[in-house]
């Protein structure tokens, strides 16, 4: 380390959130974060909906802290320190010339972090920012102290801070198997296509409500496991068919495959989620409209034109078949949800899929 001398050292990366099409809703182990099923999802495009994250070290610094949003947060939760933890465990050396700083793989123990990270959308309100925000976290942390391992690695510790975060470590098409073993090492994110492989798709998202939701992923999916008849038979009978039937779809660019899957299995988390004891609701009057305004159309032209998603919360994410479609999406949901009328939708983001990117 430099001597006698005040320095901070710091990266900044951006990681965009992911929309699952095949829904992770339920824990067989709730500390490591280990799944009930495989999941699948897409990554969107960092411009719109992503996560800023800078991580300083500095020997002047006395503890870990970070700040969401401009607001300071405590990272006593296990999640924030089992990330810490598992990335702390793999640092190596880390020299900056220019600056004359050194540090060594045994000094990151000793040395605290400030972190601070902004969400550029809505925070827990259904739109994913706990995939961005510990995927970006895990990984400006493993920039700063030179951490080797790859993405497959690093995907394994972002679950341990948000199930959904282990697929934000990858863009395109996502999955993250479920693994067997009780460590959590095979519990991992792979890509598998691109965000280059389907390029005609268009995302967009449409914000039904930004307020944070009253249930948690976390405790949603808890009392869901707990309570609901209907989850297992989901978990052992249907997804895996799913899963392999989406992958088939992804790969071959079936778009009336991939929105019948997508369409379905966002159907029967909301119906576990319903067979919960106490419910939950997380569409509301809004979220059902859409639905059947993109139903309605896709029976009217014969062939799907558009897919819908909806995560815990009552936005909805839509995926249409290519641009033109994308266009008369928007007009269509201009005509019933005019802006302008009230209560119904706040904003329209648009995106295609893409890539991790690292700002620092
Ligand atoms: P969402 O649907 O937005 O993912 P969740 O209930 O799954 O909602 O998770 C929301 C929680 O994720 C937040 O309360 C916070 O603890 C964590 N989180 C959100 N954004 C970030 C971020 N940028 N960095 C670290 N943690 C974050
Ligand atoms: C409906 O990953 O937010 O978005 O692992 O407890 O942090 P924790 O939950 P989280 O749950 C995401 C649930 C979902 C479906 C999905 O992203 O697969
Ligand atoms: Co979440």
């Amino acid at each position: 380390m430099a001597e006698n001398k005040s320095w901070v050292l710091m990266v900044t990366a951006q990681t965009p959130t992911n929309i699952a099409v095949i829904k992770y809703w339920g824990k067989r182990d709730e500390s490591l974060i280990l799944p009930i099923n495989d999941s699948i999802s897409v990554t969107l495009d960092p411009s719109h909906l992503c996560t800023t994250t800078t991580v300083a070290v500095s020997p002047d610094f006395t503890h870990d802290r970070m700040w969401l949003n401009g607001k300071e947060i405590s990272l006593s939760g296990g999640r924030y320190q089992n990330c810490l933890r598992e990335i702390r465990s793999r640092a190596s050396d880390v020299e900056d010339e220019k600056k004359g700083i050194k540090i060594a793989k045994r000094d990151w123990e000793n040395l605290h972090l400030h972190i601070a990270s902004y969400n550029n959308f809505p925070t827990a309100a259904g739109l994913a920012s706990s995939a961005a925000g510990f995927a970006c976290l895990v990984y400006s942390l493993a920039k700063l102290m030179n951490v080797k391992e790859d993405n497959s690695h690093l995907s394994a510790i972002a679950r341990q801070g948000s199930g959904s975060a282990c697929r934000s470590l990858y863009g395109g098409f996502v999955k993250w198997i479920m693994g067997k073993d009780d460590n959590g090492n095979d519990s991992i994110a792979v890509q598998l296509v691109d965000e280059k492989h389907w390029d005609e798709l268009v995302i967009l998202i449409a914000v039904v409500s930004s307020r944070q939701k009253e249930t948690s992923s976390t405790s949603g999916m808890r009392e869901t496991v707990e309570t609901s008849p209907l989850v297992l038979h989901r978990a052992k009978e249907v997804v895996p068919k799913r899963v392999v039937e989406m992958e088939e779809a992804v790969k071959s660019r079936n778009f009336p495959a991939f929105a019948r899957l997508t369409c379905s299995d966002s159907n029967q988390f909301h119906a576990v989620c319903l067979d919960t004891s106490p419910p939950i609701f997380y569409m509301n009057d809004t979220s059902h409209r859409i639905i059947s305004c993109v139903e309605k159309w896709n029976r009217s032209e014969g062939t799907p034109q558009v897919a819908y998603t909806f995560d815990a919360g009552p936005n909805a994410v839509l995926i249409a078949r290519n641009r033109k479609v994308a266009a008369l999406l928007l007009q269509r949901l201009l005509f019933h949800f005019p802006p302008q009328s009230g209560a119904d939708l706040n904003s329209y983001i648009v995106g295609d899929k893409s890539v991790l990117m690292d700002a620092g």
